[in-house]
C-alpha cells in the first residue's frame, strides 16, 4: 500500500518563533520538516546552518529532511547530519560531483541520501546506476533559492522516476515548490511519495485542513488507500 507524505518548508515559517511554528504544524499532523539550506553560492539566497537545526531538533520527534542548497555539500554533511537531519539532500547540476561517495558519505550517518534535480535538469543528466546508492529523488517544481514560487509542471519528469522504481524500487519520489491544494494533484497524479509545501501551508488559515485536504487528494487518485 502506497501512502503520501508531507513536509513543512521551514523556511517558509516565522524566524522569530521556529519552535512554536514547528510545534504547530507538527500537531497539525505535518509528517516531517523540510529545512532549506542556502549558502549565497548555489543559490542567491542564505537560510540555516546546522545550529538552527540543532537547536531546534528537540521540538519534534517528527524527521529532519535536509534539502542542501550549496556549492560544496561534502563540506557540511557531517555537520547536518550531526544535528539530526534524517535525510540529507544535494543537487545533481554541482561540477565535479562524486554522486556516490556523497550519498555513501550521508549513509555512513544511517540516514537517507537524496538527489535533487532543478526543473531543466533531466534524470539522465546522472548515470542511472547512481540510484542503486541514492533514498530519495527530489523533482524540484521551482528554481531553488525563494519560497513562494509559482509551481512549474514537471509531472513527465516525475513518471520517468515512478519507471525508475522498477529497477529501484525503494526509492521516494519528493516534489518541491509551489505546492498548494491546486498544485498538489498534479504532483501526487505524476507519482510523488512525498510533497514539501511552504507558504501555502503556512498561509492556510488551518494547517490541519490543509494536511487533510492534500491526504484526501492523495485517496482520490488511489495513492492512500
Ligand atoms: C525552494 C525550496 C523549497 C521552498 C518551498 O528553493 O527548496 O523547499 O521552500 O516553498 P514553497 O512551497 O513556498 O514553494
Ligand atoms: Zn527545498
Amino acid at each position: 500500500m502506497k501512502s503520501l507524505s508531507l513536509a513543512a518548508s521551514v523556511m517558509a515559517m516565522n524566524h522569530s518563533a521556529l519552535g512554536d511554528e514547528m510545534r504547530a504544524s507538527d500537531a497539525a499532523g505535518i509528517d516531517l520538516f523540510h529545512w532549506d539550506i542556502m549558502d549565497g553560492h548555489f543559490v542567491p539566497n542564505m537560510t540555516f546552518g546546522a545550529a538552527a537545526l540543532r537547536d531546534l531538533r528537540s521540538v519534534t520527534n517528527k524527521e529532519f529532511d535536509t534539502h542542501l542548497m550549496v556549492t560544496n555539500p561534502a563540506q557540511w554533511i557531517d555537520d547536518f547530519a550531526k544535528a539530526g537531519s534524517n535525510a540529507i539532500t544535494f543537487h545533481a547540476e554541482l561540477d565535479d560531483l562524486d554522486i556516490i561517495a556523497l550519498a555513501q558519505k550521508i549513509r555512513a550517518h544511517g540516514i537517507q541520501a537524496g538527489l535533487a534535480f532543478n526543473p531543466d535538469t533531466p534524470l539522465d543528466h546522472v548515470p542511472q546506476d547512481v540510484f542503486a546508492h541514492i533514498d530519495r529523488i527530489l523533482i524540484m517544481t521551482v528554481f531553488p533559492g525563494f519560497g513562494g514560487q509559482a509551481f512549474i509542471d514537471q509531472s513527465a519528469k516525475i513518471q520517468q522516476a515512478v519507471l525508475l522504481k522498477q529497477r529501484f524500487p525503494h526509492l521516494c519520489i519528493a516534489v518541491d515548490g509551489g505546492i498548494n491544494l491546486d498544485t498538489a494533484p498534479i504532483a501526487i497524479k505524476a507519482g510523488a511519495d512525498l510533497l514539501v509545501s511552504g507558504s501555502a501551508l503556512n498561509k492556510a488559515s488551518s494547517q490541519a485542513d490543509f494536511i487533510t485536504a492534500i491526504k484526501q487528494q492523495a485517496i482520490a487518485a488511489g495513492a492512500l488507500a
